[in-house]
């Protein structure tokens, strides 16, 4: 049975810097889902902050790569409604790796403009409490470095 926390679900969608030449289409993408932009905010993470966003993978291979790809320029964070919009916003975003989504998921966001699974253009939460807690990452009263510097990007 449906309740109307599932109704009204919040997940948490990040473009990551190497997005945001295209955060115009994700963006149109997201809103052509049904997906309901509550919240958005751009920013740029240090590198201590994206450390601390992506803490549950400080033991992987990846974590200091995606560290700095994480805090090398502005990321657009955006509090999402829709009714499962945690499950919406990841089957969107498609599979972690550029070369697996091309092949399975041919229209997903990193699909279309993914590099490879570090540099995938965007991320989502993955379930009701890692939601929560991005999204108070970014939309509790914390301070980001400015990225006014960074507005002033191409366009893909
Ligand atoms: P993961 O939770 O496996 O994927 P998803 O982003 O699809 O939830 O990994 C989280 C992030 O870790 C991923 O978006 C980018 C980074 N990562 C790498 O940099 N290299 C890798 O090989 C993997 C698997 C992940």
């Amino acid at each position: 049975r449906r309740n109307l926390q599932q109704l009204q679900e919040r997940t948490l969608a990040l473009i990551k810097p190497d997005g945001i030449p295209y955060m115009g289409k994700i963006i149109e993408a997201i809103c052509c889902s049904g997906l309901i932009i509550k919240q958005l905010r751009m920013c740029k993470l240090s590198r201590g902050q994206a450390k601390d966003f992506y803490k549950a993978h400080m033991d992987k291979p990846f974590f200091e790569e995606l560290a700095n790809h994480m805090s090398s320029g502005p990321c657009v964070a955006m509090e999402l409604v829709a009714e499962d919009a945690i499950a919406k916003w990841r089957l969107l975003l498609g599979p972690t790796s550029t070369e697996v989504a091309r092949m399975k998921a041919p229209s997903s966001i990193r699909a279309n403009f993914g590099t490879d699974s570090t540099r995938n253009a965007v991320h989502g939460a993955d379930s009701y409490d890692s939601a929560r807690r991005e999204a108070h990452f970014f939309f509790a009263d914390r301070m980001f470095a400015p990225c006014a510097k960074f507005f002033n990007v191409t366009l893909g």
